[in-house]
């Protein structure tokens, strides 16, 4: 972060405040305000956060205008088709791709983790059968930090490396372990011969009775879900996470709290959101109804999977995506799945409509991406799970950053507030 000659003057009740400007490698320049309220008195409102940057940081640079996504610099479109997940991991956590030997290692670390403390298992038994995964996801991942009083010392950076390498090793065996506890099935144990794709399916779709094998065009097209979900930079869930931390919470309540937050529709819960609205719409003939009540002001409807606070343009994850979903259900044979009909048809008929053209509103990540997992056999329960896991890495790469950054200090926005001024407390008679 350079600090330039520019700076933007405040002109308040006839004094002047010089507010100084910092440029980014990349984005818009930044207005520095610290100082404002010690200095004149006063302070910003800027609601949803849609005009403020909360950190600073290296590791992703959406440019929402262009439909621009880069980790560490490098695009998301040749991220998704020349590396692969877990490489993509050790770019976002260290800052550069790894060498072979380097992502070797990284591999035999994370693939030793994979397996849970076993008592864990005691614990998912404690949830009703009928749970939501992500409520068990929450609760299981909350409770890591009293299984794992090893790595909970955030001023330790072993201990935060420890921590890091946990989550990402053991969140596809939580979800996989929520999945099959809500289906009634055991649970599948790791197989660390596996990739991480391969083996989080068969923890998910194997049964001790039988032998299963991973289709690998199904592993590719999932390692490719969890390679675009893998960061985001500072939305709701990331900004959630880094809150949590910058009191000095335990890595495992922070990332309890970003799945928390990941959960709502509006965020990662949109996946499974889209899914029902398609299934709900049903034929291609009632599509004009449900774009109809998206464009209503008076109804709360809004096309799932539609829009984005930041892409304006195109959603370049969505584009990949849309490719690997052709794939995968060409492979499966259902490409003339009504569900599919439904889903081609309201991007078409979205995509030419003066209203979603006018508000820049065209399919994002999570349109695609529920098709696909619907197709692999996924029920829609288990779509924000796996968003979950794979934001995993982004979290703990955001978090990673945030402590060691020496400007970290708790999160404590102020407000603007609009509620009675002091006034005396009034007995019960006399209300
Ligand atoms: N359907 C119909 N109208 C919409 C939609 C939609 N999906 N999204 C936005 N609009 C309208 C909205 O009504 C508003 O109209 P007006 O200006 O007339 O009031 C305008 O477009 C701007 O919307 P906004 O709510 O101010 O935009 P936002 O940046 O605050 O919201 C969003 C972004 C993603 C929450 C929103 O587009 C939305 O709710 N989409 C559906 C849920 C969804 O697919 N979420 C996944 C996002 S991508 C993955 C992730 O972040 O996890």
């Amino acid at each position: 972060m350079t600090e330039t000659q520019k700076s933007a003057t405040l002109t308040l009740n006839g004094e002047n405040y010089e507010l100084p400007i910092f440029s980014p490698t990349a984005g818009p320049d930044v207005v520095d305000i610290r100082k404002l309220y010690a200095q004149a008195g006063v302070f910003t409102y800027d609601p949803g956060f849609t005009s403020t940057a909360s950190c600073d940081s290296t590791i992703t640079y959406i440019d929402g205008d262009k439909g621009e996504l880069l980790h560490r610099g490098y695009p998301i479109d040749q991220l998704a088709s020349k590396s692969h997940y877990l490489e993509v991991c050790y770019l976002l956590l260290y800052g550069e791709l790894p060498t072979a030997a380097q992502l070797e290692d990284f591999e035999t670390r994370v693939t030793r983790h994979t397996m849970v403390h076993e008592q864990m298992h005691n614990f998912f038994r404690g949830f009703r059968r009928d749970a939501h995964p992500m409520a068990t996801l929450v609760g299981v991942v909350g409770a890591m930090s009293a299984f794992y009083h090893d790595s909970l010392d955030v001023t330790d950076p072993w201990q935060r490396e420890v921590a890091a390498v946990r989550l990402i090793a053991k969140l596809p065996t939580i979800a996989a372990m929520a999945y099959k506890y809500s289906i009634g099935q055991p649970f599948v144990y790791p197989r660390n011969d596996l990739d991480y794709a391969a083996n989080f399916l068969h923890m998910c779709f194997s049964v001790p009775a039988e032998e299963y094998h991973v289709n690998p065009i199904l592993s590719r097209a999932m390692d490719r879900i969890l390679t675009l979900h893998a960061d985001h930079e500072q939305n709701a869930s990331t900004s959630t996470v880094r809150l949590a931390s910058s009191s000095g919470a335990n890595p495992f309540a922070c990332i309890a709290a970003g799945i928390a937050c990941l959960w709502g529709p509006a965020h990662g819960g949109a996946n499974q959101a889209c899914l029902e609205m398609l299934k709900e719409i049903g034929t291609v003939d009632r599509i004009p109804e449900y774009i109809a009540r998206a464009k209503d002001k008076n109804d709360p409807f809004r096309l799932m999977g539609f829009g984005h606070r930041v892409y304006k343009n195109t959603d370049p994850r969505a584009k990949v995506l849309k490719q690997s979903a052709d794939e995968v259900l060409e492979l499966l044979g259902v490409d003339d799945n009504p569900l599919l009909q439904v889903a081609k048809e309201l991007e078409r008929t979205a995509l030419h409509d003066e209203y979603f053209i006018q508000k820049k509103l065209f399919p994002n990540v999570d349109f695609y991406s529920g098709i696909i997992l619907e197709a692999m056999g996924f029920p829609t329960s288990m779509f924000t799970p796996i968003f979950a896991l794979s934001r995993t890495v982004g979290w703990i790469s955001q978090w990673k950053e945030m402590i060691a950054d020496p400007q970290n200090k708790i999160g404590r926005p102020r407000q603007l507030y609009l509620g009675e001024t002091m006034r005396d407390y009034v007995d019960i008679e006399q209300r």
